[in-house]
């Protein structure tokens, strides 16, 4: 571990320090890299060392990651902060974050792994919080890749379908009741940004079809090739990170955004069937194994037909998060168009 970053000297970072000792139960703890800041400087992802963790591994230290959200800075923004919806929304993921790794992060096992959650808590007088979690790094998921390969994407889409069968039917408590970052209801301001026509028109009943699926599982809600760590060990299995969107949800939604943030529009097209196949097959394996009570054929004909509408769903927000220049290329233009006739047509 690199100590370059290591400054216990500063208030904040004592306070910090006391916080985690208090609530993993360390003797000390050393603070390493930050692997980012967050949100506009209001927190940072570090790597840490918890020494004299006698219960958890000899007295060997623990490395850990810790994400430390600093809610009195991000209160005290000039730009006005409780009107805000922005903020008023990261607050909150960073909360469901949290809910997440203390109340579901133990029902993922190896097939859709997720970093071991040893402790999280509130950090004195209302200044924020603090997740602390086992480093992925140790247990081999080292990897982080911007460009993927089909064995890649495959390890990737064996995630989703572990994960959205470990939760197939779950109420979502304590978490967003309908998950992604681009969720409508969390997003009125690209909504009106968005240009007048028939995408924006149809917005609502798109949503609408996704929130009323018959089956909802949770989704990750930001399932983009960085969010997964990778493994050179283990080259069919990743691991996941980032939890801030998750919530109740329809599958699609994470497959259909994981394959826009790895593949380009001639692949996604070329690809589809045979993705949506092996996420399936996955999918199946993964319920049976855990004696699914679901009809399975009806499942996969209602998420087939989500498809579509997971990806008009996300370009109804990229088109209003980024009106100016954001162009529906081929593919997703003509998947959001064939929704849009449907609309038109039911
Ligand atoms: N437990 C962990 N072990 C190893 N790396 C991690 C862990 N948690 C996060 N990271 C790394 O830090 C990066 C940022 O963390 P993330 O939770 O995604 O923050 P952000 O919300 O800013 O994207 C991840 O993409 C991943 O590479
Ligand atoms: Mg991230």
């Amino acid at each position: 571990m690199d100590y370059r970053n290591f400054s216990m000297q500063t208030p904040l970072v004592n306070t910090l320090s006391e916080t985690i000792c208090r609530i993993t139960g360390a003797e000390a703890v050393v603070l390493g890299d930050v692997i980012q800041s967050l949100w506009s400087g209001y927190g940072v992802i570090q790597r840490a060392a918890l020494c004299g963790m006698q219960s958890q591994c000899g007295d060997a230290d623990v490395p850990v990651v810790i994400k430390h959200i600093d809610i009195s800075r991000a209160r005290a923004n000039p730009r006005g902060w409780a009107s805000d919806v922005s903020h008023q929304r990261k607050v909150r993921s960073y909360q469901i974050e949290k809910t997440f790794y203390e109340k579901f992060s133990e029902q993922c096992k190896q097939r859709c792994q997720v970093p071991k959650f040893l402790a999280a808590d509130e950090i004195e007088d209302e200044a924020g919080w603090v997740i602390v979690m086992a480093d992925l790094n140790f247990q081999g998921f080292d990897g982080r890749k911007s460009h993927v390969d089909q064995q890649d994407i495959h390890a990737c889409l064996f995630w989703l379908a572990n994960f959205h069968a470990t939760f197939m039917g779950n109420a979502a408590t304590g978490l967003w009741p309908a998950g992604t970052y681009w969720h409508l209801e969390t997003r009125p301001d690209e909504l009106d940004a968005m240009p007048e026509g028939r995408l924006k028109n149809s917005a609502e009943m798109i949503d609408r079809r996704l929130n009323e699926a018959m089956y909802q599982s949770l989704v990750h809600g930001d399932a983009k090739v960085a969010n997964f760590c990778f493994s050179e060990g283990e080259p069919d299995r990743v691991a996941a990170v980032d939890f801030q969107y998750v919530g109740r949800g329809c599958g699609m939604k994470d497959v259909a955004y994981f394959i826009s943030s790895c593949l380009s529009d001639e692949a996604a097209a070329r690809q589809q069937e045979s993705l949506l196949g092996f996420y399936f097959e996955q999918l199946q394996v993964a319920l049976a194994g855990r004696n699914s009570a679901i009809h399975f054929p009806d499942l996969e004909c209602e998420w087939r037909e989500l498809y579509p509408y997971a990806w008009a769903d996300f370009c109804r927000f990229l088109a209003g998060w980024s009106p100016g220049h954001w162009k529906l290329n081929s593919y997703s233009e003509q998947i959001t168009q064939a929704v849009l006739e449907n609309i038109d047509r039911s």
